[in-house]
C-alpha cells in the first residue's frame, strides 16, 4: 500500500493560520509516503508569503514535491518581473526546478509548469502548456511504470459547469498524452474545489484526476478547506476527501476506483 497526500493553493498572504496548524499536524498523523502540493504556494510572490510558503512546506511529511500556481508570480507592481523572469522569487525560495520529476518505489511523478507571467491569453489566471512541455513529459515517461504514474499540473482538467472554459489547454493534447503514456492519476488545483473524476473514458487508456480544494487560504468558493489523502495497492486507488470542520480535519467522503486493461474505472 502506498499512501500520497495531495493538497493545494495554500495561498500565504491569504492564509488562515490556525488551518495551517490544524492541517500540518494532521499531515504529521497521517504519515504519507508521499506529500503533493500543487500550485499557488503563495498570493503574489511577495517576499513575506514566500517566507511563509517556506516555513510550511518545510514542516510538510517528506519527501515533499512541489511546483508552481498562477499565484505565484509577483502581479503587475513588479512588471518587469513579471514579463522577463516571472519565477525568479519562486525559484530563489524552492529551488530552480519548476518541473521536477522523482521516483520512489512504486511511484513515479512529472510536474508541468502551466502557470505565466505573460501570453496570448488575456486571462492570466488561467492554464496553458506548450506542445514542448507535452512532448518533454513524454520523453520523461518513456521507461516502463514502477506501479503508480502520476503527473501534477496546478491547473484542472475538469470543470463544474460555470467553469468549463477555464481548464487547461489544450486539453485534447494533454488527454492524448495521458492515453499514450498510460498516466494513472493527474493531481491539480486552482478552483478551490474539491474535484475527482476520469478524462479520457473514450480513449484507449482513462486516468483518475484529483482537483484538491484549498487547504488552508481564506479563499474559499463556497466548501470548507480540504485535501485528498490516496491510497494505492495494485489494481485499487482509493481517494479520502478530508475537510476542515472549524476545529481540525476529519474524513468527508470516499471514492474508489479500479485498474484494468483500459485504465481506470470508478467503482460506483
Ligand atoms: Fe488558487
Ligand atoms: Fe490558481
Amino acid at each position: 500500500m502506498t499512501r500520497l497526500l495531495h493538497l493545494s493553493d495554500p495561498h500565504f498572504g491569504a492564509a488562515d493560520e490556525a488551518t495551517a496548524r490544524s492541517f500540518l499536524d494532521c499531515a504529521a498523523e497521517l504519515a504519507p509516503d508521499l506529500t503533493v502540493l500543487s500550485g499557488d504556494l503563495t498570493m503574489r510572490a511577495r517576499r513575506s508569503e514566500l517566507a511563509a510558503a517556506k516555513s510550511f512546506v518545510d514542516q510538510l511529511p517528506q519527501p515533499h514535491f512541489v511546483i508552481p500556481g498562477n499565484h505565484d508570480i509577483p502581479a503587475f507592481n513588479q512588471p518587469f518581473d513579471r514579463v522577463f523572469r516571472p519565477f525568479r522569487r519562486y525559484r530563489e525560495t524552492f529551488g530552480p526546478d519548476l518541473e521536477p520529476i522523482l521516483r520512489k518505489g512504486s511511484i513515479e511523478i512529472v510536474g508541468l509548469n502551466s502557470s505565466r507571467g505573460i501570453g496570448p491569453q488575456l486571462d492570466w489566471s488561467k492554464g496553458i502548456l506548450s506542445q514542448a512541455q507535452l512532448q518533454r513529459a513524454a520523453s520523461r515517461f518513456a521507461s516502463p511504470s514502477p506501479g503508480l504514474r502520476i503527473l501534477t499540473l496546478h491547473h484542472p482538467l475538469l470543470a463544474p459547469p460555470d467553469h468549463r472554459r477555464d481548464v487547461v489547454k489544450p486539453l485534447p493534447a494533454l488527454v492524448s498524452l495521458l492515453t499514450a503514456s498510460h498516466v494513472d492519476l493527474v493531481l491539480c488545483g486552482h478552483f478551490h474545489q474539491s474535484l475527482i473524476g476520469i478524462v479520457g473514458k473514450d480513449a484507449k487508456w482513462s486516468t483518475i484526476v484529483s482537483q484538491a480544494p484549498t487547504v488552508c487560504s481564506t479563499r474559499l468558493q463556497g466548501e470548507p478547506p480540504g485535501f485528498h489523502m490516496i491510497h494505492h495497492d495494485g489494481d485499487s486507488l482509493r481517494i479520502v476527501l478530508h475537510r476542515f470542520d472549524q476545529t481540525r480535519f476529519i474524513e468527508c467522503s470516499v471514492m474508489d476506483f479500479r485498474r484494468a486493461g483500459t485504465g481506470w474505472q470508478p467503482i460506483s
